[in-house]
């Protein structure tokens, strides 16, 4: 399945009344381009994405100068925090449609590309911050909710003052509110350590439990000519979606920012949040090399692996990148460190 770019519009409206809103990227500067990808350079430093609770204080402050610098690039600018949002709402919103099948949207959740295009997203990212900040191993941290003492709103990002935060959030939910992995818009009664239970509880549920096949974790095949949304992976649903609408502003009708797709990118916790996702993808096969769980690996369809994404790089160029570019962190040059999976054992 491939995006059309040409076709970028504004969205038709979904069953919720949502503000009007048009995120298509900016045109290419050259007609030849988009560019295919290629993977960096073996040569270049690994990054090491780690924990945003203990990569500590002046490694966060670099996360918020990053953040501030793509803020204040003009909207026009496809590195501009602004661009970098609408990259999300442009692919949630059936902004895009598909090539050779005009009628037909491209959307990346709820199926099979729910992974791969958040990891090409995240790299894209993380690459256009480490120029930014004039640091070439420069990683994205991750905000490992999985993880008792990560299982809170980093405090970085509820300061006012700080490029971090976001005003359009759920104010009961700022630290040191312990995360509900299973929030529905429900208020838990659960104690911090009853909701830390269940929240490993459901890790492990989602993480093994019903995630045995490739289509349970990575979600239903979706392929050029068919119908979007055929279905998510555990994961996806939760922890993902939870903490989602965990973190956005449950009084609005889409409980933006977070809780809903075209605004979602707009939060600058968004980015450590699937950068724990990204992680988990790794952990999912690990655990299931580690166990000798048969089905934890990836789809080998080449209809997902063909399959292809619009992003620009860091030095602006659009690019074509397909799921088969993303199945390698280490070739795209960066790895996860600094927790463990407390989860593995807190079957339910
Ligand atoms: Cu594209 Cu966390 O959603």
């Amino acid at each position: 399945l491939e995006t059309s770019l040409h076709t970028c519009h504004k969205p038709k409206l979904p069953p919720n009344p949502l503000p009007p809103f048009y995120c298509c990227p900016p045109a290419p500067a050259s007609s030849s381009e988009p560019i295919n990808f290629t993977l960096p350079d073996p040569a270049e430093p690994l990054r090491v994405r780690r924990p945003v609770h203990t990569v500590g204080a002046e490694y966060m402050a670099k996360y918020e100068r990053a953040i501030a610098l793509m803020k204040a690039l003009p909207h026009t600018d496809p590195r501009s925090f602004y661009q970098m949002a609408n990259i999300h709402c442009a692919y949630c919103t059936g902004s895009y449609r598909q090539t050779g099948n005009q009628e037909l949207d491209m959307q990346i959740h709820l199926s099979w590309f729910f992974f791969p295009f958040h990891r090409a997203y995240l790299y894209f990212f993380e690459r256009i911050a480490a120029k930014l900040l004039g640091e070439p191993d420069f990683a994205l941290p991750f905000w490992s909710w999985d993880v008792p003492d990560g299982m809170r709103m980093p405090p970085e990002f509820a300061n006012s003052s700080s490029s971090l935060y976001d005003p359009v959030r759920n104010p009961t939910h700022a630290p040191p509110r312990v995360v509900d992995l299973g929030f529905v818009g429900v208020e838990s009664n659960r104690t911090d350590d009853q909701q830390i239970q269940y929240n490993l509880r459901t890790m492990y549920k989602q993480m093994i439990s019903n995630a045995a096949l490739p289509s349970l974790f990575h979600g239903q095949p979706f392929r050029a000519g068919q119908s979007d949304k055929p279905g998510p992976g555990a994961v996806e649903l939760s922890p993902h979606n939870t903490v989602h609408t965990w973190t956005g502003d449950i009084a609005l009708t889409n409980v933006e920012d977070m809780g809903t797709y075209y605004s979602a990118g707009r939060d600058p916790l968004f980015y450590p949040h699937h950068s724990n996702m990204d992680r988990l993808w790794e952990a999912w096969r690990e655990v299931g090399a580690a166990r000798g769980y048969r089905g934890h690996v990836d789809f080998t369809d080449p209809d997902w692996l063909d399959s292809s994404f619009l992003f620009y790089d860091e030095d602006c160029r659009l690019v074509r990148i397909t799921v088969r570019h993303v199945l390698d962190t280490e070739k795209l040059r960066y790895k996860f460190d600094g927790v463990g999976m407390p989860w593995v054992d807190a079957r339910p």
